[in-house]
């Protein structure tokens, strides 16, 4: 039987351990001495591993809209972890929250009792936008937004352009930001028209499954006539060993079908559950889990606007000889 391991590269970065980390099939596991998916590569190969700070692209403040179309897919798990690690790599973030609702950012970051105002209050005049930002205490340049109370409708007139002004506002507050990455709710209703309307780019977070890819390829066509050109892909949930089985669709199978730059491609973690449960994102454990590297060197890769390439490596089955035939 042939097998097949997953490979990503990297345009730009160089070329360094941190890049063998990236690999997630069993044959680089080994080659990393890693004894299971959950054990960390240890320190030495963390984001900073590159000595250098990565290249801010682009003009700032970047917008980013995180979404998805489908449904629970991790869209609000990729903005907590990239949020937080680019805010690790000294940028400063506003998440946003536009999950009007069904909020569930807040607890993913463990900010939930600190959330007092949002943007709704803001917007009624009942407190001004700074009150409304909940500074993380972990890294103080992570600061998050909340649309709305949780369980509350979207109010009428809460739209596109509500959106934009309070985007606008955040970026000519005391401090711009570098990134302001917007947390889409699932669907294509009024929540994802209003929460794409001020984003210049859109990160798409699908899984390797056919629903959510029909979902993925109907949301890349509205972004597109959203005017948003820039997206690029996250593979989340990736199981090599259902892929070596072929029982999962592989990575490049994804970005074939979808024609999507790759951000990153995050394998399926039962550190992330753990960590979404607790408040505490998974780029923030120590040591880091290999689905927390993968979020550091998606956000590493935004920063850079650089994107990967999945490649699927056929192995020729084992040539059976001579000595096979006793079991050599
Ligand atoms: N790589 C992963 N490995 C394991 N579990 C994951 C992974 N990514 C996300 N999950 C889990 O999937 C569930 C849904 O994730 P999340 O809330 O981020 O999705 P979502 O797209 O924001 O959902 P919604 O559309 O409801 O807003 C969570 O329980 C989360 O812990
Ligand atoms: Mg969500």
């Amino acid at each position: 039987m042939t097998s097949l391991h997953l490979l990503h590269l990297s345009r730009n970065a160089p070329s360094s351990p941190y890049l063998l980390s990236s690999f997630f099939s069993p044959f680089p596991l080994k080659t990393l001495n890693l004894k299971s998916k959950h054990t960390s590569p240890g320190p030495a190969l963390c984001v900073l591993q590159w000595n250098r700070k990565p290249e801010l692209a682009g003009p700032t403040p970047r917008v980013a809209v995180i979404t998805s179309g489908k449904g629970g897919v991790g869209k609000t798990t990729t903005t907590a972890n990239i949020g937080l690690s680019l805010a690790r790599l000294g940028f400063s973030v506003i998440a946003v929250d536009a999950d009007v609702g069904l909020r569930n950012l807040d607890l993913l970051l463990g900010l939930e009792n600190r959330v007092n105002y949002t943007a709704i209050d803001v917007l009624n005049g009942d407190c001004r936008l700074d009150q409304a930002l909940v500074r993380d205490k972990r890294w103080s340049n992570f600061q998050l937004l909340c649309i709305s109370k949780p369980r509350s409708k979207l109010p009428l007139g809460f739209g596109g352009k509500a959106l934009i002004w309070i985007v606008d506002s955040l970026k000519s507050g005391p401090s711009t930001p570098d990134f302001i990455l917007i947390d889409c709710p699932a669907g294509i209703d009024a929540g994802f028209i209003t929460a794409i309307t001020p984003a210049n780019e859109a990160i798409l977070v699908t899984t390797p499954d056919i629903t959510a890819l029909r979902d993925a390829d109907r949301v890349t066509g509205l972004l597109e006539c959203d005017g948003i050109k820039d997206i690029k892909m996250i593979v989340n949930r990736v199981r090599t060993d259902l892929i070596r089985g072929e029982d999962m669709m592989s990575v490049l199978d994804v970005q074939e079908m979808l024609g999507l730059a790759l951000l990153g491609v995050i394998p399926e973690d039962a550190e992330v559950i753990r960590s979404t449960n607790r408040g505490y994102p998974l780029v923030l454990n120590k040591p880091p889990t290999l689905a927390g590297l993968a979020f550091e060197q998606a956000a590493w890769r935004l920063v850079e606007q650089d994107s990967m390439k999945a490649v699927m490596i056929e192995e020729a089955p084992k040539k059976r000889g001579f000595f096979s035939f006793f079991g050599g």
